[in-house]
């Protein structure tokens, strides 16, 4: 098979690194990718939302199956473009229509969708510029803290959890009235505030039959402890203690099928991931958002636990045979540790040279934002890297990742020396 990845962060050099495996590859493109996606295959220097250009590579290198990592070709509707093409019909997509990257794409979508589907999520009403002043009123009946959710794609800055009345009236004024997140916050969503442990469990389907991936806990916050601003995720592991059989039974039957269900009945195309993030509320399962994707860094220790051969579970999705695979996953604990630019999420350097790759050992590095210059690899964007490990325990696993994030260097690099701690205190009973 000729396979195209599209995106260039950890997730992408992730899903080369296990397609790089298949006994089924031909030839392996990533499109950009970046300075490690070029040891798994070709990288081609076209942007991932650039459905033209795309179009003319597939046809031109007779490619057989689009992977699709970030969002934004979903929600743009990479998968119509495609199955509206007399040439391009044929070839697989991985990843939903349009309509279902809906359910990322639009918070109040996925939010009505989980309602007329009886999933369990926070209360909540969406509110517009015009409807404002209703808005200021609904978070008078909520107690803080405040969720306030921007309806569209906002670079994954739209949720601003405010802790006073006061800060969230300012933050729904600004983003109802100013357009703070521009056309993404024309509507917002306003829910209440769930308290509990988070999580995100991964199905594949193939719009009829569906796996359940490994479930994995990502660390968002920038700083040690929980602190600081949110980023793109700092860290990863998978499994998750907490996530124990009975609860992820719990998330199979009232998340998972109810969803599948609801987008058939809507007669809602969807051969892809579904990402569910979601709150372990004393035992119970309640959605935070959906995703129309892996996440990143989680498929960074997703993967690597899968032990099947990742092209032949994709051919499954993309003819409707995924009852027909078994997915076999690593019992091993996979941790990953992700290196960042100095100044992450804020402002921060790039272009470094990186040294110490050639040195590391035990862990698999993936790159997210470095980029190859001559026999050198520079730093390109604020993650840099992810580091994913195996071990028996977290201990073990995430020890090897930090190991190596020491070995990697580059000016200003920073990465959280606590990932996995939170899940080792409740593994100990404290
Ligand atoms: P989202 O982009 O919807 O994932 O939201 C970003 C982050 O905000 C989530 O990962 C949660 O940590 C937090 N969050 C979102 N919604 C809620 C909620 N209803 N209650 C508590 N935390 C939330
Ligand atoms: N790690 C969170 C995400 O991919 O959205």
């Amino acid at each position: 098979m000729n396979v195209l990845i599209l995106g260039s962060g950890g997730r992408e050099h992730a899903f080369a690194y296990k397609i790089s495996q298949s006994k089924k590859l031909e030839n392996l493109y990533i499109a950009p990718g970046n300075a490690g996606t070029a040891h798994c295959g070709t990288n081609v220097n076209m942007a991932a939302t650039d459905f033209e250009a795309i179009k003319a590579f597939v046809w031109e290198k007779g490619i057989d199956m689009v992977v699709v990592g970030p969002e934004d070709p979903l929600v743009k509707g990479i998968y119509d473009f495609f199955k509206g093409d007399e040439v391009l019909k044929d070839v697989a997509i991985i990843g939903p229509s349009k309509a279902g990257a809906q359910l990322e794409g639009s918070k109040d979508f996925s939010k009505e969708f989980m309602q007329r589907h009886n999933i369990p999520t926070a209360r909540y009403q969406t509110f517009t510029k015009d409807t404002l002043a209703e808005g200021l009123k609904f978070l008078e009946t909520l107690s803080p803290p405040y969720v306030l959710k921007a309806d569209g794609l906002a670079a994954g800055k739209g949720v601003v959890i405010p802790n006073t009345i006061e800060e969230a009236r300012k933050e729904l004024t600004e983003m109802l009235a100013n357009a703070k997140f521009g056309n993404a916050s024309a509507k917002v969503v306003i829910e209440e505030f769930l308290k509990g442990i988070e999580l995100s469990v991964f199905v594949l389907t193939d719009g009829k039959n569906y796996k359940i991936l490994p479930a994995a806990k990502d660390y968002k916050r920038i700083g040690e402890g929980d602190t600081g601003l949110n980023t793109g995720g700092m860290g990863a592991v998978s499994p998750v203690p907490f996530a124990d059989a009975a609860f992820l039974k719990k998330v199979e039957e009232r998340v998972a099928i109810p969803t599948l269900k609801g987008l058939q009945k809507e007669n809602i195309v969807y051969k892809g991931f579904i990402f569910i993030g979601l709150m372990n509320c004393n035992g119970d399962p309640q959605v935070i958002e959906y995703n129309c994707r892996m996440g990143d860094p989680e498929t960074e220790v997703v993967l690597p636990r899968i032990k099947t051969d990742l092209l032949e579970l994709f051919e499954a999705v993309a003819e409707e045979k995924l009852d027909r695979i078994k997915l076999e996953v690593d019992e091993r604990t996979a941790t990953t540790v992700v290196m960042v630019s100095g100044g992450y999420p804020e402002d921060y350097e790039k272009n470094k040279e990186v040294k110490g790759l050639d040195a590391t050992k035990d862990s698999i590095v993936f790159h997210a934002g470095t980029k190859a210059d001559g026999g050198k690899v520079l730093t390109s964007g604020g993650r840099v890297f992810a580091v994913t490990s195996f071990g028996n325990t977290i201990e073990e696993a995430v020890a090897k990742s930090f190991k190596n994030a020491e070995i990697i260097s580059y000016d200003k690099k920073y990465y959280r020396k606590d990932i996995g701690k939170d899940l080792m205190k409740i593994l100990a009973g404290k």
